[in-house]
């Protein structure tokens, strides 16, 4: 019953075997090998277009490499207020732009609405005294669970370009996202505005890979001079490409997604269905947000259940949870199988 992240499980069979393969010979060091070739190749057909793709060991350097390719230090990123870029990753992305601002919008039902971000880029800019906007930031899925659709994307795009704004999407639960839309990669990316993409693995059967994927290519001209200067130009730089070979050969991503999805559906509807519970926002993806009775949480725990009470700083218009209540995050995997969701549901169930 592990429902604390999508990062706690290992990696999959598929994308192991892909390691063992990867693992002959003498190649090109630093990225310079066929399997980063092959794994760029391969991404660039998933997308439909040409893109510039830079691998790197987290996402939270990717993000803030990502955010410094479009922002100047005296500039500001835009994001949903409850944005892993505001709330989970220290202060990495002031660091990697060189101090710009992340400034945090408030989320109407768990999704950040395009007025919202046309008010707050419509307010007086005031130069040099205010930073310059010059970024925004979505998270797909986003830290509620959520996942806005093709229309939704291209509005909140077609708002902060309208304003000047590069457009950066967090995609560490991409796949999830795709899986869960049935669309094509390109429609919730380059088509809607998207600039540049960090496309997860590491949580959807990765061992640790991200890429930084920029389809707005022109803004990837220094981006390898960031990677190096952040101390993520791997020697190795095979094995990030033979992740991604593996991830992406025959479909695998979007199964693996498919079967974490499908898993938190399972939960969400049993949670729903439980005396006392009740489901915080939708569940679109492969997390699952509720408000449990404390004392079912608790007895949750003391049965070896692992999730989170979701407590964040920046978190604006969460529903209520009180002493009696507390607002739970429960994220399923590839890994995840249908009796621990099963388990988990039986024991909410017990009084
Ligand atoms: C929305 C989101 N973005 C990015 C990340 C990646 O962060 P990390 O630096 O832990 O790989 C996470 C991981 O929790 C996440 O949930």
């Amino acid at each position: 019953m592990n429902f604390g992240s999508d990062n706690m499980v290992g990696a999959s069979a598929p994308i192991l075997d892909a390691i063992i393969e990867a693992n002959h010979g003498a190649l090109a060091s630093y990225g310079g090998d066929p399997w980063c070739a092959e794994a760029t190749r391969r991404i660039a057909e998933a997308f439909e277009c040409e893109v510039e793709v830079f691998f790197v060991a987290s996402g939270t350097v990717a993000n803030s490499l990502a955010l410094s390719a479009l922002v100047p230090p005296w500039g500001a990123v835009y994001a949903q207020a409850d944005a892993h870029i505001l709330n989970e990753e220290s202060t990495a992305p002031e660091l990697f732009t060189g101090g710009a601002r992340m400034i945090g919008l408030p989320p109407h039902h768990g999704k950040l609405e395009p007025d919202t971000l046309d008010e707050a880029l419509s307010r007086p800019r005031h130069p040099p005294h205010r930073p310059l906007p010059a970024a925004f930031s979505l998270t797909q899925c986003n830290e509620r669970g959520r996942v806005f659709g093709v229309a939704e994307v291209a509005a909140l795009c077609a708002v902060a370009r309208r304003h000047g704004l590069k457009v950066h999407m967090d995609g560490a639960r991409f796949a999830n996202a795709v899986a869960s839309l049935g669309c094509a990669p390109a429609d919730i990316t380059w088509r809607a505005g998207v600039d540049v993409l960090t496309l997860g693995a590491s949580k959807n059967g990765g061992l640790m890979a991200e890429a930084v994927v920029f389809f707005d290519r022109e803004l990837a001209g220094d981006f390898a001079w960031r990677i190096k200067r952040a101390g993520q130009t791997a020697a190795k730089g095979r094995f990030f490409g033979a992740q991604f070979v593996g991830w992406l050969r025959d479909g695998h991503w979007l199964e693996l997604a498919r079967h974490a999805n499908a898993m938190a559906a399972r939960l969400a509807q049993g949670i729903a269905a439980a005396p006392g519970a009740r489901l915080a926002w939708p569940c679109e993806a492969n997390e699952v947000f509720a408000l449990l009775p404390r004392k079912r949480a608790e007895a949750l725990w003391a049965a070896g259940a692992v999730f989170y009470e979701w407590v964040q700083p920046n978190a604006e218009g969460d529903p209520e949870a009180g002493a009696g209540t507390l607002l739970a995050r429960l994220v399923t995997s590839f890994l995840t199988d249908t009796a621990e969701v099963d388990r988990f549901i039986h024991l909410l169930n017990q009084e």
